[in-house]
């Protein structure tokens, strides 16, 4: 185990409780739903996922209902996130881990995070993308806030813990067999499905 640094002390501690709370709802899964859908329209055979940092599944929830018989799996550092998951989804293999730690043993058709790579100490996110790479046998997917330069933004009222860069981009540079499928972007004031400015990038192992 690594030393723990302070974002996954934050997100284990009160914070990712009070979190847990604060982001329930159907609205949150059928946005999902509708984010997801257009996302695995660009893929084929997915028949195993993995969610890096899944909160207690509103991702998860969505992708039960468009693939009704994939293998589901969630890593998840917070305790009260992992047991709501497990509750509201039985059949998902949940590790209650921090990311930083968490050593595969199989590998998932796609491997995803959703606003977790934003919340990452930078100095670590390669270790999240070898993760990514290394868990993955086809598909990386990363749905978080871009920015064309890594930059920092006060996180409510919070320093420290959340970061904007082109993930997605250091991902394509740092691994040559790993190319861009498709990106897209939800923007907040969408009127039906919307979601929180999040931009998707698709990218494929070949
Ligand atoms: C902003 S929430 C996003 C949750 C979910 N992906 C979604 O889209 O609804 C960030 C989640 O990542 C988890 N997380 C943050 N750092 C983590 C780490 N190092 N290892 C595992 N989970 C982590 C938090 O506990 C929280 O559940």
């Amino acid at each position: 185990m690594t030393d723990t640094t302070e974002q996954e002390a934050f997100w284990k501690g009160e914070f990712g409780n009070d979190y847990v709370d604060r982001n329930t709802g159907a609205g949150w899964v059928a946005a999902n739903a509708a984010a997801f859908s257009k996302i695995l329209s660009r893929t084929q055979h997915v028949e195993g996922v993995l969610e890096l940092g899944s909160n207690i599944g509103l991702n998860l929830m969505a992708l039960r209902q468009l693939l009704p018989a994939a293998k589901l799996s969630a890593v998840e550092i917070n305790e009260k996130a992992a047991s709501s998951l497990q509750a509201n989804l039985p059949d998902v293999d949940v590790h209650l881990s921090s990311i930083l730690d968490f050593q595969p043993e199989t590998t998932w058709d796609l491997v995803f995070t959703k606003g977790v790579l934003i919340h990452i100490n930078p100095d670590k996110l390669p270790v999240v993308y070898d993760l990514m790479y290394q868990a993955s046998s086809r598909y990386l997917m990363v749905a978080e806030y871009y920015n064309p330069k890594p930059t920092e933004v006060m996180y409510r009222g919070h320093e420290g813990k959340l970061f904007k860069r082109d993930f997605a981009g250091e991902i394509l540079d740092r691994f040559s067999d790993v190319s861009l499928v498709d990106y897209g972007f939800v923007y907040h004031r969408d009127p039906n499905f919307p979601q929180d400015d999040m931009t998707w990038f698709l990218m494929e192992k070949q």
